[in-house]
């Protein structure tokens, strides 16, 4: 059967496969840069920062009490409280906020009250202002931490650019926040990234948990090393505890330019128009924020060939950011030959009249984009396997691509396959929970360290 697709189309989706041993040499790069974010004499310079966590417990099933948590970082705002019992007996309420998009480029102070008014209200929705609950901060931005609870933003990512946060311990903000009102008490016990908090309520259920994952808004991994290998952790030498939970911040890989050989020029227009332009290459090429964008170019290029939709310049498509990764979801839910998803998408996006030959084109391009993300969100997780040198792992993953995408698991459990060693064995395990259960858990954590001292 002669292909329905365009030698233009192909040409442009061809730029996005990554055939095994670009993965390979994908892994090979990255091992680098990992160790180099590991260690102390390299890690001022490297891009894979390999933050040391603070925490140093996976979770025993032990933990109980009350606890709340804030989320910030992903496409919504979340207060939650959690209550840890035994294992039947828990519970969590939440409630997502509308998160004004002006926040994201706003004052610093502006987004910090707008937190700590959620917080307030919730506390006061569910009777608990006048206790003094611990509260698990997921915030999910690269923080270089001083301890469990301080963390100074390095920069900003997924949009964000509020003014007067980076080089600031976050924690003091929102407990300033918190103080200006008044009418909440509140003790802000541990600060966390949400790849950490995915981790520790994998953990929970399946002890074999050591790497957390996030393929959501943005992407990032983190993983249980060994404390003596968290070279910048001060105590990575004499600490009792055996291991450290490093953040990995995977999304700035290739900030040197030694992923150019996987980039499309696609790739380079959505970094200049974002507000950190030469920053995130790795989570550029991965994450939600950017997959819907990296389509849209592509069709708007074939648009402007005339090899798809007639060449009609005139639909909400040419709109910069008009095509959210969900349509991604919804195009490749179709079974083969049938449009029912992808016509809804169209008819969403104001295209009429369009022919198969560009359903065809517009599936095809989908599954490039997500391919190449589902690939290198691979790469990156074998390397981190290859580094812990383990032969068994399992690994909570959480955000909105891998929940919503219909084949991004099989995806990366086939490349992962294929990329790792023989006889090494790993279990991908969806994990919803990381920024209520998996904050309490760090929060616990915090509180019982601290009980210690
Ligand atoms: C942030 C990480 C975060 C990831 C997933 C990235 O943009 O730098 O800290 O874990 O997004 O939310």
């Amino acid at each position: 059967m002669p292909s329905l697709v365009s030698p233009e189309v192909e040409l442009a989706i061809k730029g996005f496969i990554l055939d095994q041993e670009k993965m390979a040499e994908v892994v090979e790069r990255m091992t680098k840069e990992l160790k180099m974010g590991l260690a102390k004499d390299t890690h001022p310079r490297a891009v894979i920062k390999c933050f040391v966590t603070y925490v140093q417990d996976l979770p025993t099933g032990k933990e109980r009490g009350r606890y709340l948590a804030l989320d910030l970082g992903g496409s919504n705002f979340r207060v939650l409280m959690v209550t840890l019992a035994s294992d039947s007996a828990g519970e969590t309420i939440s409630k997502s906020y509308d998160f004004p998009k002006s926040l994201m480029t706003g004052s610093g102070k502006a987004l910090f009250d707008f937190l700590a008014e959620c917080l307030a209200e919730f506390c006061k929705e569910n009777r608990v202002e006048d206790e003094t609950l611990p509260l698990g901060f997921t915030f999910s931005f690269p923080c270089q931490q001083k301890g469990i609870a301080k963390g100074v933003l390095v920069a900003w990512t997924k949009g964000f650019s509020c003014e007067g946060v980076v080089g600031k311990n976050v924690v003091t903000l929102l407990q300033e926040a918190i103080e200006r009102r008044g009418d909440v008490k509140i003790n802000t016990v541990a600060i966390l990234n949400d790849t950490v908090g995915t981790l520790m309520s994998c953990a929970y259920h399946h002890p074999n948990c050591r790497i957390g994952l996030i393929v959501g808004t943005g992407s990032n991994a983190c993983y249980v090393e060994k404390t003596v290998n968290a070279e910048c952790f001060e105590g990575y030498q004499t600490s009792p505890k055996p291991s450290m939970i490093i953040n990995c911040e995977w999304g700035a890989f290739g900030d040197n330019g030694v992923l150019e050989f996987v980039r499309t020029p696609y790739d380079k227009i959505i970094d200049k128009v974002t507000p950190n332009p030469g920053k995130q290459t790795f989570e550029k090429c991965i994450s939600g924020m950017y997959m819907g964008e990296l389509v849209r170019l592509v069709v708007i290029e074939m648009i402007s060939k005339d090899v798809m939709f007639h060449g009609d310049k005139s639909q909400r498509i040419q709109k910069a950011w008009s095509f959210p990764s969900s349509y991604i979801s919804d195009i490749e839910s179709d079974p083969p030959g049938e449009y029912r998803a992808c016509n809804k998408v169209l008819n969403d996006l104001g295209i009429i009249g369009s022919q198969e030959s560009d359903k065809e084109a517009l599936k095809l391009i989908c599954q490039a984009v997500s391919s190449r993300s589902a690939k290198l969100c691979a790469c990156g997780l074998v390397t981190i396997i290859n580094k812990m040198n383990i032969n068994e792992v399992a690994i909570g993953i959480d955000g909105s691509v891998y929940r919503f995408h219909p084949k991004y698991h099989e995806m990366l459990q086939f490349h992962m396959r294929k990329l790792l060693k023989p006889g090494v064995k790993f279990e991908l395990v969806a994990s919803e929970d990381g920024s209520g259960r998996g904050a309490a858990l760090v929060a616990a954590t915090a509180v019982q360290n601290t009980a210690k001292l």
